[in-house]
């Protein structure tokens, strides 16, 4: 039996299925994942949360590197993988998105902003630290050409990308509403990650701890592996696209 085939027979079987998300999903929409070779921490180290509020210079080099889009987070379109969770969720088959990903790729396949849940924030705008205004790209810009320590125009507080950075909290909110996911769903599928940051990746032990079935697609082998009920190492795209034509 295929690997579409053995997946579409197990998310015919589920009830509340709950899709997890990282970096691989992206890859096929020409984002660079983070851990395979050539991957983007290959290429520059996080920043900081601590050493961006200390240093200008640090800051500087931050919003460089989303000007000259040299993650690549911005600016990409959806792939297969992102319609076909998107079809599974408005067929009503998957309840919730949990994502790691910052690149807004899920909502720009057409899931409904209240299913996306990002543990990681999103790249495709900014936020003030301090009294966390929403700031556009098109108005930080500017300030960065002319070379402006970019501040909060209300509270002078330091305004950043709206991603969660390595030192920074993660939002409560969204982990409240992924783990109560992980804790009611039947099927917890993974999609594209290597499951090794914490708290995202505890996720799916909280799901198999709580009776869910764990499936993992990713191309290589995953740090819970051990425990998935399935693992496929498969394209995702490609995957998911044949899966969606078995399925009843
Ligand atoms: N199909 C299937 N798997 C893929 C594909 C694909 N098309 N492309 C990449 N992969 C797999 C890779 O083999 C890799 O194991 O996706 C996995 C992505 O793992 P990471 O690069 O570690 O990305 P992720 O798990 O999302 O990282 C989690 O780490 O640095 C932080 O905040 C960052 O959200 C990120 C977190």
């Amino acid at each position: 039996m295929s690997s579409a085939a053995i997946l579409a027979r197990h998310l015919d079987d589920a009830q509340r299925v709950v899709v997890f998300t990282g970096a691989g999903i992206s890859t096929e929409s020409g984002i660079p994942d983070f851990r395979s070779p050539g991957g983007v921490w290959s290429k520059m180290k996080p920043i900081m949360l601590q050493d961006f509020v200390r240093s200008r210079d640090v800051r500087r080099e931050a919003w460089t590197r989303v000007f000259n889009r040299t993650a690549g987070w911005t600016g990409a379109a959806p792939n297969a993988g992102h319609h076909a969770v998107t079809a599974l969720l408005h067929a009503g088959k998957v309840t919730s998105i949990i994502t790691q990903n910052v690149d807004n790729l899920h909502q720009d396949s057409g899931a409904p902003l209240e299913k996306v849940i990002e543990l990681h924030g999103n790249a495709a705008y900014a936020k003030c630290l301090n009294c966390e205004i929403r700031y556009e790209f098109e108005h930080i810009e500017p300030r960065w050409r002319a070379d402006e320590d970019i501040v909060c125009l209300a509270c002078d507080g330091l305004i950043k990308t709206a991603t969660v950075s390595f030192g920074q909290p993660m939002p409560e909110e969204q982990m409240a509403r992924a783990t109560l996911e992980a804790e009611t769903c039947d099927l917890f599928l993974v999609l594209g990650s290597s499951l090794v940051v914490r708290p995202a990746s505890g996720l799916p032990i909280i799901a198999k701890q709580d009776g869910a079935k764990l499936i993992i697609v990713n191309r290589e082998p995953t740090e819970l592996d051990e425990i998935a009920d399935l693992v496929l190492h498969e394209e995702i795209g490609p995957l998911l696209t044949d899966t969606l034509a078995l399925l009843k």
